[in-house]
């Protein structure tokens, strides 16, 4: 590796998220969300694991914003709670909760840090749910309503306003594969849900630029997927490849940046929906100006055309564990289990797919400004007896990924910041606490916090803006 620099005003940041750092769940008025629900709901996480006290960051956040002075931080990536500061979804404000964040936004500016600020991080009002959740067309406009009053409050104490989190997840895991909340197993749900969410961010942008002016900066945070033939030479393969492109990436990037859908996720899922819900007009709601397009970026997918005698050929009729498969439309499709080593969650490590989604998105539309809001690794970390986390395979995982955001950066792709997954260790959903991204550990018997290796590799990295070789 020859070594990089990233010059200012590229930011190195953090990035967390409420439900999976907060706790109170109960406390300063917040109301239930969908996640509180699910994590209750007996056989949904591992262990029952709920956020109910996570990394106790809603009474710890002074000492977490002094961790992360320490560290040296430019950029903090946050989301807001929004059943703490609008339970039930609609209606007045909670001003305990906006005051939360108003004094934790302060803190972060007073400690030089910039706050880029996500409206939705997966913690839906359980209210809203109710009443259908993303699969409703209304709670889409309930959101722009929530973004346009945040947008109010906390003005420009926020850097940048980013919409949502990964709708991909909220879509697909929530309605389809039902693995996150709301626990749905319904692929036709999925994909209204995936077309609310757009609606959602284009209403919200518009909302936002409306009370704060043009000069706002708003983004969205996209998992988009690279996804690799497992014969390369195989056009069956290849095209297997592009079906999973089209429903897990196109399904987002089209409507948000080309203003249409692709003709093939109307082909693909015809059988499921007749896509009703996408409205008159709709297409040029969604389509706003984004000032920066966040890519959360872990691993690749290896994909191959199901052959009609491979087993499980019969279709995402369910995983007979009361989930099913995400990929809607996408029967046909296999994916392939990882080859070679892994993160404790299981998936691969592939650098390259990261400097590829890079620059294939900085190609196709048109040097669009980048920011890669996730990506981190999951290892068994514990405190050694020198009190220490030694986490030597995070510290390889985030050069690596960081010498491929330095080399798109050298090749001219417009990348603007980078933010570690995870500031803490944290709930990591379906997962409960059995999977640690931090680059801080947290001993839940205490909420005692010990930086790992890694948070002091990272440190020196902020501070001489150079990666070695
Ligand atoms: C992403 C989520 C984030 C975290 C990481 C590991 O999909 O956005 O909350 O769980 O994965």
């Amino acid at each position: 590796m020859s070594p990089r620099t990233f010059p200012p005003p590229f930011v190195f940041g953090a990035a967390t998220a409420a439900y999976q750092i907060e706790g109170g769940t109960r406390e300063g008025g917040r109301g239930p969300s969908i996640w509180d629900t699910f994590s209750h709901t007996p056989g949904r996480t591992l262990g029952g694991d709920t956020g109910d006290v996570a990394a106790d960051h809603y009474h710890r956040w002074r000492d977490d914003v002094g961790l992360m002075r320490e560290l040296g931080l430019g950029g903090y990536r946050l989301s807001i709670s929004w059943p703490r500061v609008q339970p039930g979804g609609r209606g007045p404000l909670n001003a305990e909760g906006v005051v939360f964040y108003r004094d934790l936004l302060d803190a972060l500016r007073g400690a030089g840090i910039a706050p880029v600020v996500t409206l939705y991080h997966w913690d839906l009002p359980a209210e809203l749910e109710a009443e259908g959740g993303w699969t409703n067309r209304e709670t889409a406009y309930a959101f722009a309503d929530y973004a346009r009053a945040m947008a109010r409050e906390l003005a420009d104490r926020v850097e940048v306003w980013t919409t949502l989190n990964e709708p991909w997840c909220s879509a697909f895991l929530g309605y389809a594969s039902g693995v996150h909340a709301p626990g749905r197993t319904d692929p036709a749900a999925a994909l209204a849900a995936a077309h609310h969410l757009t609606l959602a961010h284009g209403l919200a942008t518009t909302a936002i630029r409306e009370e704060l002016g043009e000069a706002a900066k708003v983004s969205i945070a996209l998992n988009l997927h690279v996804t690799r033939p497992a014969d390369p030479g195989c056009v069956a393969d290849l095209a297997a490849a592009h079906e999973v492109d089209v429903v897990g990436n196109h399904v987002f990037l089209g409507p948000l940046l080309d203003g249409s859908y692709p003709i093939e996720l109307r082909e693909l899922t015809r059988h499921l929906t007749d896509a009703s819900f996408v409205r008159p007009g709709d297409l040029n709601l969604i389509r706003q100006r984004i000032d920066v397009l966040g890519v959360n970026y872990y691993c690749t997918n290896y994909v191959r055309r199901r052959t009609a005698d491979a087993p499980g050929s019969a279709g995402t009729g369910g995983h007979g564990d009361g989930t099913a498969s995400p990929w809607v439309g996408l029967d046909d499709v296999e994916f392939l289990p990882p080859s070679g080593p892994t993160t404790a969650m299981g998936w691969n490590i592939e650098p390259e797919g990261l400097y590829e989604l890079l620059t294939a998105l900085d190609n196709a539309y048109d040097g669009i400004p980048l920011m890669v809001t996730e990506n981190g690794a999951a290892y068994d970390d514990v405190v050694g007896p020198d009190g220490a986390v030694h986490d030597p395979e995070r510290v390889d995982y985030l050069r690596r990924h960081l010498d491929a955001v330095g080399r798109a950066l050298e090749d001219g792709v417009d990348v603007r910041g980078y933010f570690v997954w995870s500031l803490l260790d944290n709930f990591e959903w379906a997962y409960g606490y059995s999977k640690r991204f931090g680059i801080v550990h947290v001993d839940y018997e205490t909420q005692r916090r010990t930086p790992k290796d890694s948070a002091r590799w990272y440190a020196e990295l902020v501070r001489t803006r150079q990666l070695r070789g």
